[in-house]
C-alpha cells in the first residue's frame, strides 16, 4: 500500500473516492467533512436529511459527486457517537471503509484528520487512520491459484492536510502507522504459512531475510549449540520430529550500550500435534499458528529498527515442531533444563513451557532491565479469557502497568491473571523439581508459575495470546485467520519506553 500525505484541501483533491466522517447524532458536520459538503453544495446534507444515514459507527454510504467536487465519489463514514470516539473506533471505521473502497475496485482513496475538535493530537489520528486501513486489507492468497483476480488492489492511501502547522507532524504518524502495519503483515504472514512451508528452518530463513540491511544482529544456534548449551527441555521436545529445532538471538542496539536491553521471547513450536500426548484431530490445523508468538518477535524487531526507536532490545525464538515420532520425549521422562532444574514430564502437549523454560534462562545472560515472554501457551487461557483477550501475568508491577497502559493505546485487548506462589503446589513433582502440568484448573495460571521458576531476578511479564493469535472470524482490522496480536503491543511498550513516557 503506498501511502502518501499531501498538502492541500480534500474538497479540491481529485481521486477516486474522498472519505469523510460524521458522528452520530450530530447536528453539525465537522472538519473536512464540512468543506466537502459546502464546496459540492450539500451532497453530504441530502444524504443525512434522506435518513439513510446517520453516522451510526460501521455505517457507510457512497454518495457520486457527478463533477461538483473533484473526487469522484464521497464515502460517507460513521464514527459513532462523539463523546464515545476514541482511536480504536477511527481504526475500524476506516478499515471498514477500505475494505468497501476494495469492493467497488476502487484503485485508492484520499482522506483528512481533519475531524473537528476531537481533543486528539493529529498525527495519533494518522497513525491510526492509517494501521485501520492497511490492517483491514490484509489478506493471505500464495496458495490460492484462481480467486485472486476479482479482488481489488486498493493500493493508494493519500492524506491531505491543508493546516501547515500539522502537515509534519501528520505525514511523520502516517510513516509509522504505515512501518507498524508493515511488521503486523510480516508476523501474520509467518502465522498464516503452513507448517509445510514454515519448518523452523524456513522460519530462520525468514528472520535472515528480514534482518538484511538492518541495524539487528541475528545468531542461530542449531541442535549442536543448543547442546553445548544444555538446552535440554527445548531439546526434548525437538526429539520426536525430523525438522531440526532452532534458536534464534536477536539483536538490536539503538541505545547506548551500556543501557541494559529489554528481552523479548516468543515460543516457535511451527506445528503443535501434541506428541505422544496427541491432540483430537479437530482443529489441529490451527496448531500451524503456534509460532505466534516467535512471529510477533520478528515483527517487533522489524518495526523497531525501521523506526529506529532508541531503546537496546534482545529477542529468543525457540523454535521446533512437537510431532510423535520414534525418537520423541514420553510422559514420564525427566528432562534437565539449561537452568539446572529438572522437569518431569506428565503431558508431551504441554511443550510450549518447555522450550521457553530455557529461552527464560538464557534472556539471564543479557542482564535485562526487562524480560517479556509472548507465547500461544494454553488453551485455559482461552476459556478464561476468551478469544479476543491476551492473559497478562508477571512479577512486577511497573512492567505490568506499562504493558498495560500500550494495549490500551493499540486497542489489543488484555487483562491480566494471578501469578499466585500458592499454585506452584500444582506442580510439584515426586521425582523432579516440578511437572510440566499442573491439571486442567488454572491452567494458565499454573503455565506462568511453571515459567516464573526459570525466570531469574528480573522483571517479567508473560502474554498467553492462545486466543487472540488466531480468529475464527473476522474483526474489523483483523480478517479472520493470522492477526499478527501483540506486534503493536511491543511497539508501542518500546516507543514509550524510548521516549521517556514510562507512566
Ligand atoms: N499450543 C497449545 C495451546 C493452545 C491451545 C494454543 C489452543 C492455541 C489454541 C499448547 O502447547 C498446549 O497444548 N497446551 C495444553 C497444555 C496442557 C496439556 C496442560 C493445553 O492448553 O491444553
Ligand atoms: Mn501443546
Ligand atoms: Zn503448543
Amino acid at each position: 500500500m503506498r501511502v502518501k500525505v499531501q498538502k492541500g484541501k480534500l474538497s479540491q483533491f481529485k481521486c477516486d473516492a474522498a472519505v469523510v466522517c460524521h458522528f452520530e447524532g450530530a447536528k453539525k458536520l465537522t472538519g473536512a467533512a464540512s468543506r466537502v459538503d459546502q464546496a459540492s453544495g450539500g451532497l453530504i446534507r441530502e444524504v443525512l436529511q434522506s435518513g439513510d444515514f446517520e453516522g451510526k459507527k460501521g455505517q457507510i454510504a457512497v454518495v457520486y459527486t457527478r463533477g461538483s467536487i473533484p473526487a469522484r465519489r464521497v464515502l460517507l463514514l460513521g464514527l459513532g457517537k462523539k463523546a464515545e470516539f476514541n482511536l480504536e473506533k477511527l481504526r475500524r471505521a476506516f478499515s471498514r471503509a477500505a475494505q468497501r473502497a476494495r469492493e467497488l475496485n476502487l484503485k485508492g482513496f484520499a482522506a483528512s484528520v481533519d475531524f473537528g475538535d476531537l481533543g486528539q493530537a493529529p498525527g495519533r489520528l494518522a497513525e491510526a487512520l492509517v494501521e485501520g486501513v492497511i490492517l483491514g486489507l490484509y489478506h493471505f492468497l500464495p496458495h490460492k491459484t484462481a480467486e485472486k483476480e476479482g479482488r481489488g488492489k486498493m493500493g493508494e492511501l493519500v492524506i491531505v492536510e491543508e493546516r501547515e502547522k500539522v502537515f509534519g507532524e501528520v505525514r511523520e504518524a502516517a510513516k509509522r502507522g504505515q512501518i507498524v502495519s508493515g511488521a503486523v503483515y510480516f508476523a501474520r504472514d509467518l502465522v498464516s504459512t503452513p507448517s509445510n512451508e514454515m519448518t523452523p528452518t524456513i522460519l530462520t530463513r525468514k528472520a535472515k531475510e528480514a534482518v538484511r540491511n538492518k541495524k539487528i544482529r541475528l545468531n542461530v544456534l542449531n541442535i549442536k549449540g543448543m547442546k553445548k548449551a544444555g538446552m535440554n527441555a527445548l531439546l526434548g521436545v525437538a526429539r520426536g520430529s525430523h525438522e531440526p529445532a532452532k534458536f534464534m538471538i536477536l539483536r538490536y542496539e539503538g541505545a547506548p550500550k551500556k543501557g541494559r536491553p529489554v528481552v523479548i521471547v516468543g515460543k516457535g513450536i511451527t506445528f503443535d500435534s501434541g506428541g505422544i500426548s496427541l491432540k483430537p484431530a479437530e482443529k489441529m490445523d490451527e496448531m500451524k499458528a503456534d509460532m505466534s508468538g516467535g512471529a510477533v518477535v520478528l515483527g517487533v524487531f522489524k518495526a523497531v529498527s525501521e523506526l529506529r526507536l532508541p531503546v537496546n532490545l534482545v529477542g529468543l525464538i525457540p523454535a521446533t515442531e512437537n510431532l510423535p515420532g520414534g525418537g520423541a520425549y514420553k510422559p514420564g521422562d525427566v528432562l534437565r533444563s539449561l537452568s539446572g532444574k529438572t522437569i518431569e514430564i506428565i503431558s508431551t502437549d504441554a511443550e510450549g513451557r518447555l522450550l521457553l523454560a530455557d529461552a527464560l534462562t538464557y534472556a539471564g545472560r543479557f542482564n535485562p532491565a526487562a524480560i517479556v515472554d509472548i507465547a500461544t501457551l494454553t488453551g485455559a487461557c482461552v476459556i478464561a479469557l476468551g478469544e479476543d483477550v491476551i492473559g497478562m501475568l508477571g512479577t512486577d508491577e511497573k512492567l505490568k502497568s506499562r504493558i498495560r497502559a500500550a494495549a490500551e493505546e493499540t486497542g489489543e485487548k488484555l487483562w491480566e491473571l494471578p501469578l499466585w506462589e500458592d499454585y506452584a503446589e500444582l506442580i510439584k513433582s515426586d521425582v523432579a523439581d516440578f511437572k510440566n502440568t499442573g491439571g486442567r484448573a488454572g491452567g494458565a495460571i499454573t503455565a506462568a508459575v511453571f515459567l516464573s521458576k526459570f525466570v531469574g531476578k528480573y522483571p517479567w511479564v508473560h502474554l498467553d495470546i492462545a486466543g487472540p493469535a488466531w480468529r475464527k472470524a473476522g474483526k474489523p482490522y483483523i480478517p479472520k485467520g493470522a492477526s499478527g496480536i501483540g506486534v503493536r503491543l511491543l511497539v508501542q511498550f518500546l516507543s514509550n519506553r524510548a521516549t521517556g513516557n514510562k507512566k
